[in-house]
């Protein structure tokens, strides 16, 4: 069985291939990835040389590309995370967002169209997402899988239309697909322009932690490991033509997430207590910044059998000491063009 996966060098997609390609010794991955800022080999090299286990560089945006390494591989099933990932990103620069979610996603679809479907009985195109197309909520409810798509940022509206192309391929040519919809992310090898990785480092480095707006925004946090294992329950268990939400039930304000963090490092760290607080500094807020996300994992709970493995204190204090065993990662990705970004970004 040849399995791509899409974005298999950035954050959670190297989780996904890890597992993958541990996991199961009969399935073949392949990796696609173009290496932008955002994705790196390292993050792979315990499995770089499984002989289950083959690296495709190469840019999903690129239509005569992915149409011949699909004519020549005839992949049975995609599993597609390669994507602009970063809202911030989004706002300064949405046509990045545009060509590899959008216009990347229905290249992948045209070449699975032609040259898997009809060589295989059973094909899947998995299609990750995220549970920003919902939109905003209020003070209270969950977004269930029925929920309307209504995105505010140019991030969330790429990856809603990514989506909807996914849904129209299934209705229009049959094509077989699976859609998640999952919460924030944490964890190893997260790209530090993220809340969790960057506070991290900027306490670490004594930097002030920029919290936008009045921080009382909420997210839904779910470990990256445990993304990958609803993955994984999804591809073998889930059902042609479903979509799943993917969510830990775990909802923290920013404020109280940071004061969190805060308190660990400096445990971690050997620091006096209150040091890292010192550090949190409130900016001017996001543009169109969606107030709350939540989700209801019910029906992946109940119909799959999935359940995150971890609570919020476990996931996070593993993060914490990831980064700080794995300080030359750090070090590597945070220099060069990320420093830039991070100066324009917030002035320093
Ligand atoms: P990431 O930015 O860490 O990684 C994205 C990967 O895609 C990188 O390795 C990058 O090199 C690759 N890539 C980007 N453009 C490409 C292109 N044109 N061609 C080929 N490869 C390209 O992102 P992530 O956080 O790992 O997110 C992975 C997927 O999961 C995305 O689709 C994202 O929308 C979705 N998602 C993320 C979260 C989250 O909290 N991070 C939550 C829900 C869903
Ligand atoms: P982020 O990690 O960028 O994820 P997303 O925007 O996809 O939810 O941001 C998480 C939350 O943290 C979001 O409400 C924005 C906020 N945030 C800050 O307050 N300061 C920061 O420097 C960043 C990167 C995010």
């Amino acid at each position: 069985m040849k399995i791509l996966i899409t974005g298999g060098a950035g954050f959670i997609g190297s989780h996904v291939v890890r597992l993958f390609v541990n996991s199961y010794p009969d399935y073949h991955i392949f990796n696609l990835d173009a290496l932008t800022y955002a994705g790196n080999l390292e993050n792979l090299s315990d499995i770089e040389h499984a002989s289950n286990y083959t690296f495709i560089k190469g840019d999903i945006t690129h239509a005569d590309f992915i149409d011949s390494l699909f004519e020549r591989y005839r992949f049975d099933h995609v599993i597609h995370l390669a994507a602009e990932s970063h809202v911030d990103r989004s706002i300064t620069d949405p046509m990045a967002f545009v060509n590899t979610n959008v216009f990347g996603t229905v290249h992948l679809l045209n070449a699975f169209k032609t040259h898997s479907m009809p060589f295989h009985d059973k094909v899947l195109f998995y299609h990750i997402s995220t549970d920003e197309v919902y939109g905003s909520l209020g003070e209270t409810g969950l977004f269930t899988e029925t929920t309307p798509y209504d995105p505010n940022s140019p991030y969330s509206a790429s990856k809603a239309s990514s989506d909807h192309f996914v849904r129209a391929y299934g209705e229009t040519y049959a094509l077989p697909y699976i859609i998640t919809n999952c919460s924030n992310n944490y964890g190893p090898n997260h790209f530090p322009e993220k809340l969790i990785p960057l506070f991290i480092n900027n306490i670490v480095q004594e930097k002030p932690l920029p919290v936008y707006g009045d921080g009382k925004y909420t997210r839904d946090w779910l470990y990256v490991i445990d993304h990958a294992r609803a993955i994984d329950t999804v591809f073998h268990k889930g059902v042609t033509g479903e979509t799943y939400n993917i969510g830990g039930f775990n909802e923290w304000q920013n404020i109280d997430l940071v004061k969190l963090l805060c308190s660990l490092m400096d445990q971690k760290l050997g620091r006096p207590k209150g040091s890292a607080q010192q550090l949190i500094t409130y900016i001017k807020d996001r543009p169109g910044h969606d107030r709350r996300y939540a989700i209801d994992a019910t029906k992946i709970n109940k119909q799959l059998g999935w359940s995150p493995s971890v609570n919020f204190e476990q996931g996070l204090a593993a993060t914490i000491d990831w980064y700080l065993d794995n300080t030359e990662w750090l070090d590597r990705v945070t220099s060069g063009a990320y420093q830039e970004y991070y100066s324009k970004m917030y002035n320093t």
